[in-house]
């Protein structure tokens, strides 16, 4: 039998508000954010295989070291619940080829998610709409429903119930990575220690926010992006604070960690402005390496069938 797959490519994400609210019974914290898809991508093959070989998985790409090739790989976890759900074949083989990186705060583990399961819809011809390929997404991880959505969205619950959101223009980021990933189990944990004692409602969308992004203002989304779980994440990694002052004394129009770290996020007026940043970041001998990207793009897409 000749094989048949697809590639799909998948964004990876910033949060531009990433407020965290009270811990729920469920363990998560009920978070109101604002996402946008950039341009650093997976692309995710999803193929049938020889009956008997089971469900594989090769990862390929700059950023693979590391990442699991077990059932803790989210990508084998949204195929095994496809499969179930969907009655699909059991023998595929899933190739991973990665470009986000691991563990930064950015989606790599929900991207790969998001693309087995637009993937695998695409494949099977399941004929699956967007809400309800969210809602197996969200079944593996809060960020997956986004993964497969992209643009500019509003996340609330856990983060997975989106909500497009308008948005105009095209804006530029210089991303520091780390060369060590964060957990955000631990990230989340450290946020709950720093505020234990205080009273915490549940967050509010953030009007100044939305109304950059609406007027395509990059000067004044600059001054609107803001992360909860920074203070977290710097608490953990105490040189991310030395990364943002670097960040913001070269002229960046504001600079965040992007949701639970350690990369961190700088919004820059330009591609030139991107490259410049990207210099003296570099230069600064705080930050180990820095790729360029713009958003918003567009979610989990086929962009290959064989
Ligand atoms: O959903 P996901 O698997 O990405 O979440 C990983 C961990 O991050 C959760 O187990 C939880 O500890 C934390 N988390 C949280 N609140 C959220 C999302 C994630 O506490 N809204």
């Amino acid at each position: 039998m000749r094989s048949r797959g697809v590639i799909a490519r998948v964004p990876a994400k910033v949060n531009l508000q990433l407020s965290v609210g009270p811990l729920g019974s469920d363990g998560y914290h009920e978070v109101t954010t604002v996402f946008q898809a950039i341009s650093l991508f997976d692309d995710v093959s999803v193929a049938t295989a020889a009956i008997g070989n089971g469900l594989t998985i090769d990862i390929s790409g700059q950023t693979s070291m590391g990442v699991p090739v077990d059932s803790s790989n989210l990508a084998i976890m949204a195929a095994e619940l496809m499969i179930k759900n969907y009655d699909l074949p059991k023998d595929l083989a899933i190739k991973l080829k990665k470009e986000i990186p691991v563990a930064g705060g950015m989606a790599g583990g929900s991207a790969d998610a998001a693309g087995v399961i637009v993937g695998l819809d695409s494949l099977f011809e399941l004929g699956l709409s967007r809400d309800e390929m969210e809602s197996i997404g969200s079944q593996i991880g809060s960020d997956v429903p986004f993964s497969i959505c992209g643009g500019v969205a509003i996340g609330t619950g856990r983060g997975d119930q989106i909500t497009p959101a308008l948005a105009k223009g095209t804006y530029f980021w210089a991303l520091a990575l780390s060369g060590q990933g964060l957990s955000t189990p631990a990230v989340y944990q450290e946020c709950d220690r720093l505020r234990e004692g205080l009273s915490i409602s549940t967050p509010q969308v953030s009007e100044s926010l939305m109304q950059a992004l609406r007027a395509g203002d990059a000067k004044a989304l600059g001054k609107s992006l803001t992360n909860d779980l920074q203070s977290a994440a710097c608490s953990l990694r105490p040189a991310l604070r030395l990364i943002l002052d670097v960040g913001v004394d070269y002229g960046a129009l504001g600079g965040i960690v992007s949701g639970s770290g350690p990369t961190v996020a700088f919004l820059v007026s330009s591609e030139e402005h991107a490259m410049d940043l990207t210099v003296a970041l570099s230069a600064s001998g705080v930050v180990s390496s820095v790729v360029r990207a713009s958003g918003p793009v567009s979610g989990a897409r086929i962009i290959e069938s064989f």
